[in-house]
């Protein structure tokens, strides 16, 4: 049973510049929150409390800021630095304390995952994880992504990272399951031609030892990209269009928090006087 996970929120987004020259990506808002709530918030539904965020150097402080030790959405939050971008199973080498002896999830800090069940799947998987599971889902502009090549029988042919030409449409989303063995796997990882480490080459090693596991989100669910400073307007239109219909709101980490048990009205007090006025806030006073 995996019950720990690592946010990933390193990248340094240079896409995203001008606006990511003075502040992390996943600090920035997607639509009404911060970025990094929509990863916490998946990690959150499966049921993980133990969490760790692993952030460059320069903003480790705003995230402390933001989310503290996580007593506040009665979850446990510790922090560690990821000097340079070098890869993403950097992650686990960074994180080799935390995960210790046990299986870890690894989430992206600038992911977003949206879909009815999709909770369920992962708290699902989290619990049937023998070595590695990774989540697929089809996209248009495969060649910007991990992607899996799968034969007529759903057997795993290929992977590979960025492929110029692939006859798959299935990316490799940024959600990951691993067992404790990840850490020594990323170890003795080499850097690729764009030097950085490999989560597809991590996912390679799982595939030759026949412990890797792939999941697909199907159609019906959503993975979106927030790469590019219109991606991340898509996205947020997106939230925009789901919450002003239900009235509800996506990813609102201390109403989770509420519904898991893992809080009372208490914190969501606490919570209120922290944001100040906003909608965000008025929306935590109807929840009470
Ligand atoms: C990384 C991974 C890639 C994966 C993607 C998901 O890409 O290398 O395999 O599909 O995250 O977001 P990058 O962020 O380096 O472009």
């Amino acid at each position: 049973m995996i019950d720990r996970g690592i946010i990933l929120a390193g990248g340094h987004g240079t896409r995203l510049s001008p606006l990511t020259k003075v502040t992390n990506k996943q600090l920035l808002p997607l639509y009404d929150k911060p970025l990094i709530y929509y990863p916490l918030s998946v990690l959150m539904l499966a049921g993980i409390k133990k969490i760790l965020i692993i952030v460059n150097p320069y903003e480790i402080n705003s995230y402390k800021k933001l989310l503290g030790d996580g007593s506040r959405l009665g979850i446990n939050i510790t922090y560690k630095e990821q000097k340079k971008p070098e890869g993403l199973p950097q992650a686990f080498i960074i994180g080799k304390d935390f995960i210790n002896k046990n299986g870890v999830a690894l989430i992206l800090g600038d992911n977003f995952f949206y879909g009815q069940g999709l909770t369920l799947r992962l708290k699902d998987s989290l619990k049937k994880n023998k070595g590695s599971t990774i989540f697929l889902y089809p996209v248009n502009n495969p060649s910007q992504y991990g992607v899996v090549e799968l034969n007529n029988k759903n057997k795993i042919k290929k992977i590979s990272e960025k492929p110029k030409k692939t006859k798959s449409n299935l990316a490799i989303t940024g959600l990951y399951l691993f067992n404790h063995e990840v850490i020594n796997f990323s170890q003795k990882l080499r850097p690729s031609k764009r030097n950085e480490l490999e989560i597809t080459d991590l996912i390679k090693i799982y595939k030759k030892k026949n412990s890797l596991k792939v999941e697909q989100i199907g159609r019906g669910g959503s993975w979106l990209d927030t790469g590019t400073t219109k991606d991340l307007f898509d996205a947020s239109l997106f939230v925009s269009t789901i919450e002003e219909r239900q009235g509800l709101k996506i990813a609102c980490i201390e109403e989770i928090a509420l519904r898991n048990k893992w809080i009372d009205k208490k914190s969501i007090i606490k919570s209120i006087k922290f944001y100040g006025n906003c909608d965000y806030t008025n929306y935590l006073k109807k929840l009470i």
